[in-house]
C-alpha cells in the first residue's frame, strides 16, 4: 500500500476454499464480495492498485460466473472462504459458539434433540438416516459412559467436500460436536479422520487447542457442569475404514473391518458402549438448526429431505467444484447451470451421483431430483456426495469395469460375497473389454449384481454393484456392441496390453 502513497492497512488473511476449484487462487476482497480468479504475484499488484488504493474493481479479473453460485445455498459452507479458519476468533465473530452457549445456557438435552428431529436432518455420510431420531436412541441407551465420533474418513475417490469443510470451517464441526455431545450426555469424542488429509489435520489440532484453551473444550465447557473432551484418530486410506462399524474397530486400535449390525453403534458401539456416529457435513449443520430453529431449517430442500447437500463436481464439466445445494435440485441444475455443461464443447453421456458405488445416469434422468429417495430409485445413491460427469468420450462398459476394480481393491474381504463375487464380476469385464465377452456374460453380471447387493455383509458390497447394474439398465447397447461387434465407439477398449500399460 506504501508503495502506491496510501498510509492505509489492509488486512490479508488465509481463508479455506470458496469452492471455485477451477478458478483457483482465488482472493475475497470485502466488503463487497468480490471474488478476484486466478490469481497470481503479478495480479494481486494490479487489484491492490486498481481496487484497494483507487476503488475501482478489475473488471476483467473478477470471477464472472454468477451461475456458480446462484442456485447454491450455502449453509455448512457458509463461512467456506470467508474466514481464518485458524481464528476461532473469526468463527465466534460469524456467530459461531452462540448456538452451543444457548443449548447450555436456556435448553435441556430432549429439547436439543427435539429442534434436530424437528429440523428433519438426515445423515450426510450416504444413507440419510433421521439425526434427531439416531440422537434420540443414544440418549436413551442405558449404559455409560457415552461417545461420539465424527467421520471424516471421506474414502471415495475424487470427493473433497468433508475435507474442505474442516479445512475452511473447523469449528463448525466442533461446535456440532458438543452439541450433540450435551444431547446424548457424551463427554469424549473423536475425529475420525483419514492421514491423507494432512492440512485438514493440522486445521483441526489447531481449531482444537484453541477451543480449549478459551474454555470451550475440557472438564467444564463455558463454565457449566457439561465437560466433553475431543480427540483425532487417522484412518489408513481404505475405503471401508469410513463404514460406521469399521471404524469404531478402528479407533479402538483394531484394523477397520465392518462388523454385522446389529447390535447398533447407537447402543453398542466404541468398547460396546453407546455411540453416536455422525458425518462431519451433518454435525456442521446442528449449530445453525440451533440457533435458527428446526421449522426454519426445514424450510429449506424437500419435506422428506431437508436442508441442502454439498457435493464434489467433478469430470468433464466446465466448472468443477465443490458446492452445496438445496435438497430437490435436479441433477440438470447442478451439471448444466452450476456447473457450466459439459466441457469442450463435447456431448453429454452420463452423470455418476454417488461416488465409486454410485449410479451412472443418462440423460433422459437429468429431471431427477437430488434427495436421498429419487437417487434411490433411479439406481444411484447420494454417498459422501460425488457427481462426476461423462462425456461422448467416456466408455460405459470401461467405467463400470473401473469402479468394479476400485471396489475389489478395497473389499476388506471379510465376507464371500463381495470379496469372490466382485472380483468374479471384475473377471467378466476384463473378457468383455478385451473383445472374449460372450452374450450369456450379461445374465450373468446382471444376476452377480444382485447377488452382491443383497448378500453382503456390510454397505461396500451392498452398493459396489450399482455402476455395474445402471450402466445394464441405462446403457446396454453398448455392452452388446463390444460383445457382438467387438467395438468400443468411445475407444478405451480392446486394447493391447502394452498398450494398457503405455495407457
Ligand atoms: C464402504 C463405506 C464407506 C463409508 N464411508 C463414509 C465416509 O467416508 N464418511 C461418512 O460420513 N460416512 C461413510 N459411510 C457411512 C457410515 O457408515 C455412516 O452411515 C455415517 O458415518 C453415519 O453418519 P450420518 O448419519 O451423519 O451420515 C460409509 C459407509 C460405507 C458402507
Amino acid at each position: 500500500m506504501k508503495e502506491f502513497g496510501v498510509d492505509r492497512e489492509c488486512k490479508v488473511a488465509r481463508t479455506g476454499c470458496i469452492g471455485t476449484c477451477s478458478v483457483g487462487p482465488a482472493v475475497l476482497i470485502e466488503p463487497g464480495d468480490y471474488l478476484y480468479q486466478s490469481v497470481t504475484p503479478e495480479k494481486v499488484r494490479d487489484i491492490v492498485r486498481d481496487h484497494i488504493v483507487l476503488g475501482l474493481p478489475v473488471k476483467d479479473m473478477l470471477y464472472s460466473n454468477r451461475e456458480y453460485f446462484k442456485k447454491q445455498h450455502r449453509l455448512v459452507l457458509r463461512n467456506a472462504g470467508k474466514i481464518d479458519p485458524l481464528r476461532i476468533e473469526d468463527y465466534i465473530a460469524m456467530g459461531g459458539y452462540s448456538a452451543l452457549e444457548k443449548c447450555l445456557a436456556t435448553m435441556t438435552p430432549q429439547g436439543v434433540i427435539y429442534e434436530v428431529r424437528t429440523s428433519g436432518l438426515r445423515g450426510r455420510g450416504g444413507a440419510g438416516f433421521p439425526t434427531g431420531q439416531k440422537w434420540s436412541l443414544v440418549a436413551r441407551a442405558q449404559s455409560s459412559p457415552k461417545y461420539i465420533v465424527a467421520n471424516l474418513d471421506e474414502g471415495d475417490p475424487g470427493v473433497f467436500a468433508n475435507r474442505t469443510l474442516a479445512e475452511a470451517d473447523p469449528h463448525a464441526i466442533i461446535e456440532g460436536m458438543l452439541i450433540a455431545a450435551y444431547a446424548i450426555g457424551a463427554q469424549k469424542g473423536y475425529i475420525y479422520i483419514r492421514s491423507e488429509y494432512p492440512l485438514a489435520i493440522q486445521t483441526l489440532q489447531k481449531a482444537i487447542a484453541q477451543a480449549k484453551s478459551m474454555g470451550l473444550l475440557g472438564n467444564s465447557v463455558l463454565e457449566t457442569p457439561f465437560a466433553f473432551d475431543l480427540e483425532l484418530r487417522f484412518g489408513a486410506g481404505a475405503f471401508v475404514a469410513g463404514e460406521e462399524t469399521a471404524i469404531l474397530a478402528s479407533v479402538e486400535g483394531r484394523r477397520a473391518m465392518p462388523r454385522p449390525r446389529p447390535p447398533y453403534p447407537a447402543n453398542s458401539g466404541l468398547w460396546q458402549k453407546p455411540t453416536l456416529i455422525q458425518n462431519v457435513e451433518t454435525l456442521a449443520n446442528i449449530p445453525l438448526i440451533i440457533q435458527n430453529g428446526g421449522a426454519w431449517f426445514a424450510k429449506t430442500g424437500t419435506p422428506k429431505c431437508t436442508g441442502t447437500k454439498c457435493f464434489s463436481l467433478t469430470g468433464k464439466v466446465n466448472n468443477p467444484g465443490l458446492i452445496e445445494v438445496p435438497m430437490g435440485i435436479t441433477l440438470r441444475e447442478v451439471v448444466f447451470d452450476i456447473g457450466g455443461g459439459v466441457a469442450d464443447g463435447k456431448k453429454f453421456k452420463a452423470v455418476l451421483v454417488g461416488g465409486p458405488s454410485g449410479g451412472c445416469l443418462p440423460e433422459t434422468l437429468l429431471e431427477s431430483p437430488i434427495d436421498y429417495d429419487s437417487l434411490t430409485k433411479v439406481g444411484a445413491i447420494m454417498g459422501s456426495g460425488g457427481i462426476v460427469v461423462l462425456d461422448e468420450d467416456s466408455c460405459m462398459v470401461d467405467t463400470a469395469r473401473f469402479f468394479t476394480e476400485f471396489c475389489v481393491d478395497e473389499s476388506c474381504g471379510k465376507c464371500t460375497p463381495c470379496r469372490a463375487g466382485l472380483a468374479r464380476v471384475k473377471e467378466i469385464f476384463d473378457k468383455i473389454t478385451h473383445g472374449q465377452g460372450e452374450m450369456s456374460d450379461i445374465g450373468t453380471l446382471e444376476k452377480s449384481s444382485v447377488f452382491i447387493r443383497d448378500a453382503s455383509l456390510c454397505g461396500l458390497g451392498q452398493t459396489a454393484p450399482n455402476p455395474v447394474i445402471t450402466t445394464l439398465r441405462y446403457f446396454k447397447d453398448e455392452y452388446i456392441k463390444h460383445i457382438v461387434e467387438k467395438e468400443c465407439e468411445a475407444g478405451k477398449c480392446f486394447k493391447t496390453r502394452d498398450e494398457e500399460e503405455e495407457a
